[in-house]
């Protein structure tokens, strides 16, 4: 059984999760759901970056200890994902004594490689960013990201020998061992090569929220470098080799464009460092904005999933962020269209299509019928899953979404146009095979709904009556068409009552 270890960023907890958090989450789990239903044995992480000045001064605000806070923060996120219905295997803390014990195991590997050294540190630091930036970066001597000036530090500090591994790094990017998608991220990230990069500082002194370097005293790991540990420590590094071996290296690291230079350039080097295989495959979509603006507190247009979730449910919320904009684009998230398009896809469309089915479902005479006539609906199901495949294997999940709502509406069209309802009264038994198609269509797009929306593809499912039975068959199997595989069917509620 092939292993597919698939993770996303872990999330700053210093203030509750957007949609933006949200969107790359659903996004995995979609990539997850998908690898399952291949057949894959899948370990999908997720978790929280709970270190460094910034969670500090946000615990320090709201009058709690930074453990105390970072235990009522991380749960806000965790509790999201299952909201969303997010089927992570592990849930990484970087504040956990299994990460806490494998990032000493790495700090301890790289200082015997001798790939860090000792040095005084001159800079700017964005606490915003949790990083140091250049002046160059600086617009009006402010941060771009958070319009604030940076703080001037001077510091004794370790630093990696990122020199040392750039040129390995770099050759592993443009042959595609380490993969950077999509074509625009790997563009963008053999650009950074050119700009010139420096060796980074890996430790702290003055902040004390953090994981002690364990080879001097008063320091702490520099939070970037400790919070992308946590794709090793989440499957068992430094304390579960047997599990690390079995997953390690990671198969896809999902993000945003904002933090690729940290893993396409920075991650690798330091596993390179640690005589650790890179990861295979690093994805960056695009960071979006929302109706046309960034998403910002001080434009008060930051979107709570939950009350997405309390308007739309779960797969509404799902199907709403991910059909957006294609999946690697720079995109914008129109908020102000959200119900127009609940109402018109999952309502009417989606929504509409199940409960005539199975309404009309209710007339047919003849379940055993050897149906000879569906094998125009057979094609057209055959060629959604095709573009489906083709779509996912190329990480093109909002058009494998479009694929079946194509489909969706083609099926729409085909019943007004056959008026099962006239035939009923005219031919039972090309009424009965016509349902029969129908009914086998639906089954297929119960299944090419499951990782997009799995709450409804388990609905139509079992309203066909086929969930138990073909929940743990291979994808193989469900995808053969048959009109007789639907026996028992159950109508159920709506699935998508109107907004
Ligand atoms: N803690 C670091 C990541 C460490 S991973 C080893 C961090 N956290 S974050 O909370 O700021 O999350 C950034 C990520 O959140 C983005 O890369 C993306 O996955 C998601 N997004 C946040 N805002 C987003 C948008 N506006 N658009 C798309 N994705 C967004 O960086």
């Amino acid at each position: 059984m092939a292993k597919f270890y698939i993770t996303t960023p872990i999330y700053y907890i210093n203030d509750k999760a957007h949609i933006g958090h949200a969107y790359t989450t659903i996004a995995a789990d979609v990539l997850a759901r998908f690898h399952r239903m291949r057949g894959d044995d899948v370990f999908f992480l997720t978790g929280t970056d709970e270190h460094g000045s910034k969670i500090a001064a946000a615990a320090e605000q709201a009058g709690k200890s930074p453990q105390e806070f970072c235990d009522q923060m991380s749960a806000v996120f965790s509790e999201l994902w299952d909201a969303l219905n997010i089927s992570n295997n592990d849930f990484i803390r970087t504040t956990s004594e299994r990460h806490k014990k494998g990032v000493e195991k790495f700090l301890l590997k790289l200082k015997s490689k001798g790939a860090i050294y000792s040095a005084e540190y001159k800079g700017l630091y964005c606490t915003g960013c949790e990083r140091f930036m250049t002046a160059k970066e600086l617009v009006d001597g402010k941060c771009p990201f958070h319009q604030k000036r940076p703080e001037k530090i001077s510091e004794k500090n370790y630093f990696f020998k990122l020199k040392d591994y750039l040129e390995e790094v770099k050759k592993r990017i443009v042959n595609d061992e380490i993969k950077i998608l999509p074509a625009t991220a790997k563009k963008e990230t053999l650009g950074l090569f050119k700009q010139g990069l420096k060796d980074f500082s890996i430790s702290r002194e003055k902040v004390k929220w953090g994981i002690k370097i364990p080879f001097v005293k008063n320091q702490v790991v520099y939070v970037w470098v400790e919070a992308l540990q946590n794709y090793l420590t989440g499957v068992g590094y430094g304390y579960n080799e047997k599990k690390f071996d079995r997953f390690w290296p990671a198969d896809l690291h999902l993000m945003a464009r904002d933090i690729l230079k940290f893993h396409a350039i920075y991650w690798p080097a330091l596993l390179l460092a640690a005589d650790i295989q890179p990861p295979k495959t690093i994805f960056a979509h695009g960071f979006f904005t929302i109706n046309g603006q960034k998403m910002s507190k001080s434009l008060g247009n930051i979107i709570d999933p939950n009350e997405m979730i309390k308007k739309f449910g779960t797969d509404g919320t799902r199907y709403l962020l991910l059909v957006q904009f294609p999946f690697g684009e720079e995109g914008d998230i129109k908020a102000n269209k959200f119900t127009e398009l609940y109402n018109a896809f999952l309502a009417n469309n989606l929504g509409n299509l199940v409960s005539r089915v199975m309404k009309l479902a209710e007339k047919i005479k003849n379940q055993r019928l050897e149906a000879k006539n569906t094998g125009q609906l057979e094609k057209v199901v055959f060629s959604s899953w095709k573009n489906y495949d083709k779509n996912f294997i190329n990480f093109q999940i909002k058009k494998a979404l479009d694929e079946i709502f194509n489909l969706v509406s083609n099926l729409n069209v085909y019943i007004d146009r056959e008026e099962p309802w006239n035939l009923v009264k005219t031919d039972q038994k090309r009424f009965d095979e016509l349902m029969l198609g129908l009914l086998e269509a639906l089954r297929h797009i119960g299944w090419m709904l499951y990782p997009f929306m799995p709450e409804t593809s388990e609905k139509i499912l079992k309203q066909l009556g086929v969930w138990e039975k073909e929940k743990t068959k291979q994808l193989k199997e469900i995808k053969k068409w048959n009109v007789n595989s639907v026996k028992r069917i159950k109508k159920g509620k709506l699935l998508f009552p109107r907004v």
